[in-house]
């Protein structure tokens, strides 16, 4: 039997080479070790988008179409979307009306969401459950693994909280106690060497075409100091450089011979990157195309995954209902 994980993103956005190298590739990964849960989390984007989701559903197909081009195997992992399993908000409520206001107000991501996000109200009830939610989705499958980044942490500490909390009151161990999984995973930065965020639009999307490729890596900031191709550059400070760090290890001496040695130059440097770049997207691009082609492939894939993920959710809910007394 393997052990049961669930991770899951908003639709908030195309994805991106961040995306890649930060979570796709460690998802493909875990689906070996793991029996795999990936979710769209629609409801936590709607969250922050109420105002205006007219992209939800588009970002949702998009980010499903990436998440199977970037090989979760819709055949031995269960991809869904959150809204579809209406699961997800009966333990959400259950679990609301068993966390301390006190909790969630001093989470730290809330009070940092609120601070610096300036373009939405976020002073709802609502967003103020963001973590309540994510700890329905993580219980409600019983999922000993979760994967997520250093951002998330906070938020699954609540979760074993709250778990606990459950278990103190009904007097029964249901849930299982949920660990993160933690991957060191290359950091990269944006085009313009700011973090690689939908909103500075300094991505290179899973989706963006060998043109646009090229030309955002022209654009990308090198070391400053290195005006003309006689001059020796610096590596180490060098966005360029740690792209090949990333993306074709193989070839990070050579580079850093050109470099230092002042050997290429960094307009030459950089369309060899965006070469690079466009081979690693290249198998990626060809199955985009093919379940782009086909919108049934995807919608069938969510389908099943609703079915799977509805089965698991059903016990579950059915368990804790009796459990906590309702008729
Ligand atoms: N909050 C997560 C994020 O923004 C997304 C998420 C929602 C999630 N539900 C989850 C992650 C459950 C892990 C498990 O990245
Ligand atoms: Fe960066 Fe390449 Fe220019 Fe060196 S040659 S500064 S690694 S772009």
């Amino acid at each position: 039997m393997k052990k049961r994980l669930l991770s899951g993103m908003r639709p908030s956005g195309p994805l991106h080479l961040g995306h890649l190298v930060g979570v796709l590739n460690n998802w493909a990964k875990l689906q070996d070790e793991y029996e795999c849960f990936f979710m769209v989390a629609d409801w936590h984007a709607h969250m922050s988008e109420y105002e205006n989701p007219t992209q939800l559903k588009k970002y949702t197909l998009d980010n499903v179409i990436d998440w199977v081009a970037c090989g979760l195997d819709p055949k031995i992992s269960t991809l869904f979307v959150q809204s579809h399993v209406a699961g997800h908000t009966e333990l959400h409520l259950l679990l609301s009306n068993i966390t301390p206001l006190g909790w969630l107000e001093r989470c730290p991501t809330y009070k940092e969401q609120l601070r610096e996000i300036k373009t939405r109200n976020l002073h709802t009830y609502g967003f103020l459950g963001y973590p309540v939610l994510q700890a329905a989705d993580i219980l409600l499958y019983k999922a000993k693994g979760v994967p997520v980044g250093q951002d998330q942490l906070a938020h699954l500490e609540l979760t074993r909280e709250i778990l606990r909390r459950f278990q103190h009151i009904y007097k029964k161990e249901v849930f299982a106690e949920p660990q993160a999984i933690l991957t060191a995973t290359p950091k990269l930065l944006g085009i313009d060497r700011r973090k690689m965020s939908k909103s500075y639009n300094n991505f290179i999307a899973l989706s963006d075409t060998p043109e646009e490729v090229r030309r955002k890596t022209a654009r990308m900031i090198t070391d400053p100091e290195r005006i003309r191709k006689s001059d020796p550059g610096h590596p180490k400070i060098c966005n360029v450089f740690s792209y090949y760090k990333t993306f074709c290890p193989e070839m990070e001496q050579q580079v850093r011979t050109w470099c230092t040695k002042a050997e290429a130059g960094c307009t030459e440097c950089k369309q060899k990157l965006a070469q690079m770049l466009n081979e690693t997207l290249a198998p990626i691009r060809e199955r985009r195309k093919e379940l782009t082609k086909h919108t049934s492939t995807v919608q069938d894939i969510l389908n099943e995954g609703a079915k799977k993920a509805k089965a698991v959710a059903g016990e579950t809910l059915a368990e804790v209902k009796k459990l906590i007394g309702l008729y």
